[in-house]
């Protein structure tokens, strides 16, 4: 029987876990009552830093924290978990090494999908200082993170929680 009831608690949290990563949230509310998988994995420490190392300077020595700051104003359009849903932006996880526009079930605009680049630090940097100066015609409607030390942030916070590979 206290077995049943456990098994059932489990299921319960489960439940609640797969309806909180839809929105690209940690569980971080949640206690250590249920050691059942989160739906939302999370990088460990070492592919951070694997991660972190793979990327050219100066983004190789971005400040994590900060980026994760940062990254509240994309929060909005953007999820960045394996499997997260498309908002008014795409998905993001994968994207690097990637090219632009190819986002599973996402609809994007001819010039995203007209890129032939691929995407890493460079490009990122100069997509994300101007997405309309760097690509005319694009709808991510965002004026741009201006400032450089923000930028670098932002793509070191990116690479690592966009990089790792989905269980
Ligand atoms: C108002 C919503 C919105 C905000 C805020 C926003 N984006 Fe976007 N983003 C979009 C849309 C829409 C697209 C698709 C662009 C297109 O198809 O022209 C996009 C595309 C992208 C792409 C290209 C993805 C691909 O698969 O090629 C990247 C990278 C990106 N956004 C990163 C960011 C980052 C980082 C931020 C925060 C600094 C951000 N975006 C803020 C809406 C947004």
């Amino acid at each position: 029987m206290r077995r049943l009831a456990l098994t059932l608690a489990a299921t319960v949290a489960v439940i609640g876990l797969s309806a909180c990563g839809k929105s690209g949230e940690s569980s971080s509310g949640e206690t250590a009552t249920a050691p059942a998988p989160a739906a939302a994995p999370e990088p460990t420490d070492a592919e951070k830093q694997a991660l972190l190392a793979a990327l050219p300077a100066p983004y190789n020595s971005g400040d994590l924290t900060n980026g994760k700051k940062v990254f509240a104003i994309c929060k909005s359009c953007h999820t960045l978990v394996p499997g997260g849903a498309n908002m008014t932006g795409p998905n993001l996880h994968g994207m690097f090494g990637r090219k632009p526009g190819t986002a599973e079930g996402y609809k994007y605009s001819d010039v995203v999908k007209a890129a032939t680049f691929t995407w890493d630090a460079e490009h990122l940097d100069q997509w994300l200082t101007s997405p309309k100066t760097f690509m005319p015609g694009t709808k991510m409607t965002f004026m741009g993170v201006k400032d450089a030390k923000d930028r670098t942030d932002l793509i070191a916070y990116l690479k690592v929680e966009t990089g790792y590979a989905p269980q």
